[in-house]
């Protein structure tokens, strides 16, 4: 997919560069991007909606890849920028992305990320429940400010996605609940805190999912709330926000729709409801996260040792693993692999990838066809672009690998691999007296 193809060496060629020479220029483990295809995927939301004759914002969810080069892009492509927490901010605020198109989310800010948020001006708070309301509202009036604001609701609505990554149920964490009233409660509450700006509401009902049935329901449960609230409070709102969550394809069998079929789901709901209570129309805004940057990633490893249990399985492992992807460990995601030095051979077994932690269940991939692999061999693993560099860790003191973003033939690197001094640069020995 995207600018990905086999070339004559029988080589992955990604972004018109051999994924065999990129490893062996930058090393291994790699994650690279197809910065095209992550472009591709930006204009593709931007044109529906330019279609729909909306007032719109496309925001990045920067939680599933930020990077200062990242945030650079979504500037570039004219996005937005979500943020759930003061180093996203700073990573955004680094990379000279204009604060007033960032808006910041989370179910816990701390009274220091406000005021960094405070201060930065940036251009709108999702506050997510009735402490944070105050606590913003106390922090902006002693700046003698008045602040932006969403409100994040929950409608209740399950998406048909993995248990943890669902976020709409009305048993959540985050967000007002509608059902019980809370949702209306913070709609008065907040037109009434004079450091407060309510413009809207949001809601974000789960992660990968592949209908656009659940945002259909979600917007229904949405407009209904916010006639309540114009026939309680006079309250017209001018945004409504209805979050990320658009699938995208890992293995065969996964049937993702287009970014274009979200919106226009979205768009011709949000209008016929409106038209049908009289309401005008608001700007709508959304959030992907995972179908920006997901399938333009590639993870590159080299094959080290693999052993066989005779009559029963083949494991095969590289050198990485849940360090640089804990989906499959976390949520038993699944991907896809291929040999990237070896891609046009036709004698296939099939295999186990596992990583090199210290943990059983450190697998990336159960049973994957491949050419028999080979010590040196580069394992090239796709569709790791969004929630994979953005949850590694350090578990084994393992450094975190290198990103590169390619195009037209070149590459650039973006972040640099982790050193071992890295690993240690915090890191502080007791005083001898005190042992
Ligand atoms: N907006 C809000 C308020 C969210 O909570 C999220 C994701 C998004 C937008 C972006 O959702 P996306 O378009 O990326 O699906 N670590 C998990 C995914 C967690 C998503 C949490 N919230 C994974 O690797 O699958």
């Amino acid at each position: 997919h995207g600018t990905s193809r086999i070339n004559q060496l029988g080589h992955l060629e990604i972004g018109g560069c051999d994924a065999v020479k990129l490893a062996q220029d930058y090393g291994t483990p790699l994650y690279v991007y197809d910065e095209e295809l992550i472009r591709n995927k930006c204009r593709a939301y931007v044109t529906a909606f330019q279609e729909s004759g909306f007032r719109f914002q496309v925001t990045y969810a920067s939680k599933a890849f930020c990077t200062m080069a990242m945030c650079a892009l979504i500037e570039e492509e004219g996005l937005s920028l979500d943020v759930v927490s003061g180093g996203e901010l700073y990573t955004a605020l680094s990379a000279g992305y204009p604060a007033d198109k960032i808006h910041f989310h989370g179910n816990n800010k701390s009274p220091d990320e406000i005021v960094q948020a405070l201060d930065a001006n940036i251009g709108c708070f999702v506050v997510d429940n009735f402490y944070e309301l105050e606590l913003l509202n106390a922090l902006a009036c002693e700046r003698g400010k008045r602040v932006d604001i969403l409100l994040r609701t929950t409608p209740g609505v399950e998406a048909h996605t993995h248990e943890y990554i669902s976020t709409g149920q009305q048993d959540s964490k985050f967000g007002f609940d509608i059902k019980s009233g809370q949702a209306i409660e913070a709609i008065s509450r907040s037109l009434a805190l004079p450091g407060l700006h309510l413009l809207g509401v949001h809601s974000h009902i789960g992660s990968q999912i592949f209908e656009t049935d659940g945002f259909v329901i979600a917007i229904k449960l949405l407009i209904e709330l916010l006639a309540d609230a114009k026939e309680k409070d006079g309250f017209e709102p001018t945004v409504l926000n209805v979050g990320g969550g658009f699938g995208i394809r890992y293995v065969d069998g996964d049937t993702p729709l287009e970014p274009g079929d979200y919106v226009r789901a979205i768009t011709s709901t949000v209008r016929t409801e409106c038209e049908s209570r009289n309401m005008s129309l608001p700007e709508l805004w959304i959030e992907p996260g995972r179908s920006i940057v997901g399938d333009a990633g590639t993870t590159l490893y080299t094959v080290g040792s693999s052993k066989t249990i005779p009559g029963l399985r083949k494991y095969v492992a590289v050198n990485g693993g849940m360090t640089d992807n804990l989906r499959p460990a976390l949520y038993q995601a699944q991907y896809e692999a291929a040999l990237a030095n070896r891609m046009n051979e036709a004698e296939l077994e099939i295999v186990s990838i596992a990583g090199k932690c210290c943990e059983s269940g450190d697998m990336l991939i159960w049973d994957v066809s491949l050419p028999e692999p080979k010590a040196g061999d580069i394992l090239a693993v796709s569709s790791t672009g969004a929630y994979g560099y953005a949850m590694s860790n350090n578990y084994n003191r393992i450094a975190r690998p290198a990103v590169i973003f390619v195009k037209d033939g070149e590459a650039t690197e973006v972040v640099a691999r982790e050193t071992m001094q890295d690993l240690v640069k915090n890191d502080k020995l007791l005083q001898k007296q005190n042992r």
